[in-house]
């Protein structure tokens, strides 16, 4: 089943509500643009390309439902539906990347609006596909990276929950599992939102992978005590230098890899590299509501003293330096990034 999906039928966007899991698997029904991005924005939705075809699939609800008689009118409505989506999240750019790509598309087209409303969806379906397929090819890629009876430790959920399906760092450890491969993964919880301990474990549970759950104040334990062979996670955005923007915990978990020399690899897809940003400092990072700190997400039990201040920076910046390698669907991308990630988009 796919995380996020068009029901030709009723014209609505169906997708996993992720709030629910593991407790329970629920598909939701989306009527509109507005309705998508609430969903970006309080994570019924996440992950860096789940995001983005979900953005993708608001325009195609924009186009369904927009009133306008003119193909000005409704390039008009297509960029105010624009506008709302890309403010739902600020790190990830799979999510600028989509929308932009399917307003590419309606720039360039003539026609009526009936065709061009087709377009749309037609757009948002490939974003779909294509991910999945790219999901595919960096499983295949990844694996080659991954030895049997390594353990595996793992940031946040990067599975099929995070994109249209398989997933990116969790794909490659999939791939590596039907493969034969035996690979034990060592599960970051993933405060505040204990995306690893909710998602991650759902995931491989369903996959019939050994894991264990770990705070991910354990990391440097075990990668310490020898008995991490590979960190994995994914990313939400990509500098042109190879620093790595992903979910908050992931410059620590890097660093302490980095000083035990195991080997850090992001799986991310071409779509989450932003060769405008030079340097990984000029991603915006997303600041959430403080009370996912101050207590225990989904049960919403609060934890600190009534009057207690947080911060909650989603996302952190981990320097190039410290990622040995980033796995695309083009490719195994390797140091030096800055050329090299050049080279790859075919503009260095
Ligand atoms: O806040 P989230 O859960 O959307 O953050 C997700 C991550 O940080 C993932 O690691 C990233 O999007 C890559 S997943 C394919």
């Amino acid at each position: 089943m796919r995380t996020i999906f068009w029901d030709d039928d009723s014209h609505e966007l169906r997708m996993i509500d992720q709030r629910r899991l593991p407790a329970s698997l629920e598909i939701i029904a989306l009527h509109s643009q507005l309705e998508v991005a609430e969903a970006i924005r309080n994570m019924t939705v996440r992950g860096a390309p789940a995001i983005g075809a979900a953005a993708a699939f608001g325009l195609a609800l924009a186009a369904d439902r927009s009133q306008a008689q003119s193909r000005a009118e409704f390039i008009s409505d297509l960029e105010l539906a624009a506008i709302v989506l890309k403010a739902s999240r600020p790190t990830a750019v799979n999510l600028t990347w989509a929308v932009d790509r399917v307003l590419r598309i309606i720039h360039a087209a003539t026609g009526p609006v009936n065709d061009l409303r087709a377009l749309v969806l037609a757009e948002a379906g490939r974003i779909a596909d294509e991910d999945v397929a790219s999901n595919k090819r960096m499983g295949e890629l990844g694996s080659t990276l991954i030895n049997d009876g390594d353990t595996i430790l793992h940031h946040c959920n990067t599975g099929a929950l995070a994109v249209v399906d398989w997933g990116t760092a969790l794909g490659v450890i999939r791939t590596a599992h039907e493969q034969g491969k035996r690979v034990h993964v060592l599960v970051d919880e993933t405060r505040p939102r204990l995306q690893g301990s909710r998602l991650t474990a759902w995931e491989l549970g369903q996959y019939g992978i050994p894991y264990e759950i770990i705070s991910d104040n354990m990391a440097g334990f075990f990668l310490r005590t020898g008995q991490v062979q590979k960190v994995l996670f994914g990313a939400d955005r990509i500098a042109a230098n190879g620093d790595i923007a992903n979910k908050i915990g992931t410059y620590m978990l890097a660093l302490a890899a980095n000083d035990n020399g195991v080997p850090v690899y992001s799986v991310a897809p071409t779509s989450t590299i932003d060769l405008s940003l030079e340097v990984g400092n000029l991603i915006p990072i997303e600041e959430r509501d403080p009370e996912e700190v101050l207590g225990i997400q989904i049960h919403g039990e609060r934890v600190a003293p009534a009057g207690a201040k947080a911060r909650n920076p989603a996302f952190d910046v981990t320097p190039n330096r410290l990622i040995s390698a980033i796995v695309t669907e083009s490719g195994i991308v390797y140091p030096p990034f800055e050329m090299n990630l050049r080279k790859l988009a075919g503009t260095a």
